[in-house]
């Protein structure tokens, strides 16, 4: 990393920019700056081209087809496009056969706020009822809780593919067949799943799956949507309104250069997937045990990392009696992210380490270390260092 800047452990948060990424995105900034919407002359055709094989890349890493994918400004907006539109869409049907059917969605505690607050905004405006499920004490929702709460009205279930905080990675391929079965609408928050996981959308009937480019080397305000268009074909109104833009699908133009990035990360991804997952692996479990030999009562949260079930990139523990606020002082030389978070005098922890039965003390003891593409082994040996002079003065 970079002379006088902290030590980088928060790829969980943001990636940096991949330079190649880089170079892909620069010509669409500068010489082919078109808007794709203007098919008249050669700026308009070479952008639209671009835009097209950006595409083709990011519906290759997640082998789905590129009319299936709409570009937006990043999880979040594909999040609440999803909710939105489905319920526009039901609706729209109830009104169509004179209905007033009830519409119930499930979701899990530990969802990104996108999903959570937008839940919460659509039952107190919209009418919706929802189950939020509880996680164990790793963060897995299980298939048979989902079962226990499946009603004839329950008509979309979000379940994250990974858990952002603590790396859990829920048995989406199991969740999606049974809304397949039952004729519900299933979403996954992928964000942080891209990259990390193989994903192979023919072989698992999601119907939605969300997913931001700034979590995988790309840049940041651009992500994209998948909709699944076969077996079955699904089409849901509209969330933003205005020019049509990419097939009438999400309106607004096209911001070429970051899709030109988005899909160059992509591409990096799937070519490079094997190894990037190895060190990643072999990272983690280095900070791990590293870690740990320094302080033994160190506590691991979320999945263990032989389970199979855990994020490569993530860890996340907690040292006992050691709040973390108390020692920011002598962490700058480190950027990670905190299991509770003070602000104006008044404490918040979060709610994934409550969910999996974390005291507030114990959160406040808690941090979000994640490795990534620039991490070496020199780093992790470093911080440990950093965290000893740190606790152990
Ligand atoms: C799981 C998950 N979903 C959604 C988001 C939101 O992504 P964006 O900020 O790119 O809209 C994030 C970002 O932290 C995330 O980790």
């Amino acid at each position: 990393m970079t002379k006088n800047l902290p030590l980088y452990f928060d790829y969980n948060s943001t990636t940096p920019l991949d330079s190649r990424v880089l170079e892909a995105m620069i010509p669409h900034m500068t010489t082919y700056f078109g808007n794709p919407a203007n098919q008249l002359h050669a700026y308009g055709w070479a952008a639209s081209l671009a835009v097209q094989m950006a595409t083709e890349q990011t519906a290759q890493l997640i082998n789905a087809k590129p009319s299936e994918i709409v570009w937006n400004s990043g999880a979040t907006e594909g999040n609440n496009s999803v909710f939105w539109g489905v319920v526009k869409t039901l609706k729209k049907q109830n009104a169509q056969k004179n209905l007033n059917d009830k519409i119930h969605f499930i979701t899990t505690e530990i969802e990104h706020a996108s999903v959570l607050k937008t839940f919460e905004y659509l039952k107190l405006h919209e009418n919706i009822e929802y189950t939020v499920l509880p996680v164990d004490s790793a963060g897995f929702v299980s298939l048979e809780q989902i079962k226990s709460v499946t009603k004839p009205e329950t008509k979309l279930i979000s379940v994250m593919w990974v858990n952002n905080e603590i790396g859990t990675i829920q048995p989406i391929h199991d969740i999606a067949n049974f809304c397949q079965s039952n004729d519900i609408y299933f979403h996954t928050d992928a964000t942080q799943a891209i990259g990390k996981i193989k994903i192979d959308l023919k072989n698992t009937p999601i119907h939605f799956l969300t997913a931001s480019s700034h979590k995988m080397y790309g840049p940041k305000g651009i992500g994209f949507l998948y909709t699944r268009s076969l077996n079955p074909h699904i089409q849901i109104e509209n969330y933003l309104s205005g020019g049509g833009h990419q097939n009438n699908k999400r309106s607004g133009t096209l911001n070429v250069p970051a899709i030109v990035g988005a899909g160059m990360a992509c591409e990096i991804l799937n070519s490079e997937f094997e190894n990037e997952n190895k060190k990643n692996k072999h990272l983690q479990k280095l900070f791990f045990s590293e870690l740990k030999n320094e302080f033994p009562n160190l506590i691991l949260n979320g999945p263990t990392l032989e389970s199979g079930h855990r994020s490569p990139m993530n860890l996340n523990v907690t040292f006992p009696n050691t709040p973390i606020d108390l020692y920011i002082s002598k962490l700058t030389g480190l950027a990670f992210s905190q299991g509770s978070a003070c602000h104006f005098g008044e404490t918040s922890m979060s709610p994934v380490l409550k969910a999996v039965g974390l005291t507030p003390e114990l959160a406040s003891s808690t941090l979000r270390l994640s490795v990534g593409r620039l991490t070496t082994e020199k780093d992790i040996l470093a911080a440990v260092q950093i965290f000893s002079a740190a606790f152990k003065y």
